[in-house]
């Protein structure tokens, strides 16, 4: 058997972890590997590289991708689709492992349907992945939102301030939610809950009654104003997947809360800083596991699944259900973290 490996979308902690686990089982399942370079560019391009044993040496807790990724979808452009096959014919594939989010496991999805063999592992900071409970990359990030927080705190409170932490989450806020129940926020805005600028204004006012001189405010990059009914871009430029660039709601907030309530008001974008870096021993573990279970359903002929985790147990689902909708926020974690605003 040989498998093709892609890493495509957002780069993410723990992508690294998976290659190592799913090449390190299937050696020892009798399998051969080929890393294909930049996500689903590289079947397009035929750009891979071959998998040796000093390919996956010291892989466990090293961020980014070793095989680089991209956000190319080969079903947006005409002829594209026919290269990926031909591509894979001419290096012998049996499968092709996908490890990615939304985008990168909907082409392998597609690609299942028209007869190529894939497996999907579920991997966005964002963990708006349905049919899997967690995405690895979700709990690093959260650890960095976490600890920006922590530090915010003694800064803000100094300067008896409101700080507005923007963080990734585009349709899903569930880093927004998970942070900023992890540091403490006193509101968290999330794009499942479009917020009103005087609600959030309220927070800042009203603080001296609950004894408290500064205001953390954590919002999702894809939380929106109900009066604007849309997110905030950075231009109108979309990627293959048809995905803004978005950016800015943090420093709109900020404005209009100093603007309207007269207190100094700050705003952090943490931007990329939650992608970079280190996995967490929870992602890395996630990952290994993601990695040993995509290999055995390789060795069981077991295409057009995802594995995922639901309540601890590995599973597989299929990529189609997995890729039909976002994963919104749990609303029942929401109205936990939600306890704390005001
Ligand atoms: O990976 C998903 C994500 O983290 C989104 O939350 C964010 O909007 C996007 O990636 C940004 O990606 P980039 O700027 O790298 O294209």
């Amino acid at each position: 058997m040989k498998v093709g490996i892609l890493t495509g979308g957002g780069d993410c902690p723990g992508l690294n972890a998976v290659i190592r686990a799913v090449v390190i089982k299937g050696h020892q399942m009798g399998f051969d590997f080929v890393g294909i370079r930049d996500g689903w560019a590289g079947l397009v391009e035929l750009d891979y590289v071959p998998f040796t044993a000093d390919t996956i040496c010291g892989l466990l807790p090293r961020g980014g991708t070793i095989l680089g990724t991209s956000r190319t979808n080969p079903f947006k452009h005409e002829g594209d689709v026919e290269k990926v096959k031909a591509n894979i014919k001419e290096l012998g594939l049996d499968c092709i492992v996908a490890i990615g989010g939304d985008d990168t496991l909907g082409v392998a999805a597609k690609l299942y349907e028209l007869g190529v063999n894939t497996i999907g592992v579920p991997k966005t900071i964002d963990n708006d992945l349905s049919c899997t409970d967690f995405t690895f990359g979700f709990d690093t990030a959260v650890s960095i939102v976490t600890e920006a927080l922590d530090r915010l705190h003694s800064t803000t409170e100094s300067h008896h301030r409101v700080m507005v932490v923007e963080v990734m989450g585009r349709h899903a806020g569930w880093i927004a939610t998970y942070g900023g129940l992890a540091g403490g926020a006193d509101l968290i805005l999330i794009p499942e809950e479009p917020f009103l600028i005087e609600d959030i204004c309220k927070v800042a006012i009203n603080r001296k009654e609950r004894g408290r001189n500064f205001s953390i405010i954590v919002t999702a990059e894809g939380a929106y104003p109900q009066q604007a009914g849309d997110i905030i871009t950075k231009d109108a430029e979309v990627d293959a997947f048809g995905h803004a660039k978005l950016g800015g709601v943090g420093e709109f907030i900020a404005r209009e809360v100093e603007k309207r309530t007269g207190i100094e008001t700050r705003h952090v974008v943490l931007g990329h800083l939650q992608r970079g870096g280190s996995p967490t021993a929870h992602d890395r573990i996630l990952a290994t596991r993601y990695g040993i279970r995509a290999a055995e359903l390789i060795g069981e002929k077991n295409f057009g699944r995802m594995v995922g985790i639901q309540g601890n147990k590995i599973v597989d689902v299929s990529l189609k259900d997995a890729t039909g909708e976002t994963k919104t926020v749990d609303m029942d974690i929401y109205r936990i973290a939600s306890t704390f605003f005001g």
